[in-house]
């Protein structure tokens, strides 16, 4: 729970501004956006499919591959050194050991051709330095921390021989095996069933707790929050619209865009006579082709004059920031 109380910033991102530089046009995929991340926090960042999301935290390693690029005012502190003034070599010690990230599909962190056990044993070897025996112990160990029946049998599987239920905890266990400060998750139960999916939520819950960790939870779906996460941060077209403690941004919406998503999450009953669910009109914009004022006008039930015009600054309501003319 965010109390209040101060904890020390882990993580310090300012100004971070990421753009794709295509043929013709710009996609300003994430504008200028600043945030922290405090210790032992799980911070959300919710938003439609193409809000800028994955591309925030690809960029907090600087993953981002051509023609993407990241502005050169962008600064991510993490234990009051820049990543993005870092060196190559430099990052790869902190990428996978200091700060590891866990992704949608299994298959993206792990190779077909080798050993479930293998590989999380390899990344112990050249993070942690530890003897093949050691790394190939420790390995069954972390498998069984995050709940995998006959863990020392399941290390000498190939991916392709569990379930994907199965596969995602394994993921996460590559990802924790080292320990990690942070824990960066991009949708990571996208693919999976509401029932494994939930499992999983618990399973993150816990081993980030466990071991004092913080994480950076990336979704589209805001429905998953309550009850995990500390702090949501709600994205559009780049942008943070609305940020604040998870309870109230979920019961109390700031933003008409939170609302709109809020209110687009299927409920028992409430859509029983209505014959099709709420889904909010219109479509994320191209990020390289922004409406003017507020990207969100568009599509907003409450745009006024004003918000066609000029954009809104994001400004503190509370505990909680919003940027809507309406607040202001
Ligand atoms: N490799 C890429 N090349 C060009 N545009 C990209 C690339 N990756 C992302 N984008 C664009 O950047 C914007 C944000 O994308 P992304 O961060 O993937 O959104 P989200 O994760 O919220 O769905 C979108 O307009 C998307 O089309
Ligand atoms: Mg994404």
């Amino acid at each position: 729970m965010n109390t209040g109380v101060t904890t020390k910033d882990i993580l310090d991102v300012q100004n971070l501004s990421t753009r794709f530089n295509m043929v013709g046009h710009t996609v300003r995929a994430v504008d200028d956006i600043s945030f922290s991340l405090n210790g032992r926090e799980i911070l959300a960042i919710a938003g439609e499919s193409g809000s800028g999301k994955s591309a925030t935290i690809l960029s907090l390693l600087r993953l981002i591959q051509p023609p993407g690029e990241i502005s050169g005012a962008s600064r991510v502190f993490f234990e009051g050194e820049d990543l993005l003034g870092m060196s190559e070599a430099e990052l790869d010690r902190v990428r996978g050991k200091s700060i590891s990230m866990i992704f949608q599909e299994p298959s993206a962190s792990f190779n077909p051709l080798f050993t479930v056990g293998a590989q999380i044993a390899e990344v112990l070897r050249v993070h942690l330095k530890l003897s093949r025996i050691e790394s190939l112990r420790r390995a069954a160990e972390v498998l069984a921390q995050v709940h995998i029946p006959n863990a020392d049998k399941r290390a000498k599987d190939f991916p392709f021989q569990l379930s994907g239920g199965m596969l995602q905890r394994a993921m996460i266990a590559l990802a924790l095996a080292c320990a990690p400060r942070i824990l960066l998750a991009d949708e990571p139960t996208t693919a999976l069933d509401p029932t494994t999916s939930m499992r999983i939520l618990d399973l993150l819950k816990e081993r980030t707790s466990a071991a004092g960790m913080s994480m950076i939870f990336v979704t589209h779906d805001l429905e998953l929050l309550s009850g995990f996460a500390d702090r949501i941060m709600v994205m559009y077209a780049g942008r943070i619209f609305e940020s604040g403690p998870a309870d109230s941004l979920l019961e109390e919406p700031l933003h008409p865009y939170t609302r709109d998503l809020l209110a687009a999450i299927p409920r028992p009953g409430v859509f029983k006579d209505s014959g099709r669910l709420y889904s909010i009109q219109g479509r994320v914009p191209d990020a390289g082709r922004r409406p003017e004022g507020c990207a969100y006008h568009p599509r907003c039930s409450r745009a006024v004059e004003r918000c066609r015009a000029e954009e809104p600054a994001l400004i503190r309501k509370g505990s909680s920031f919003v940027r809507c003319h309406v607040h202001e």
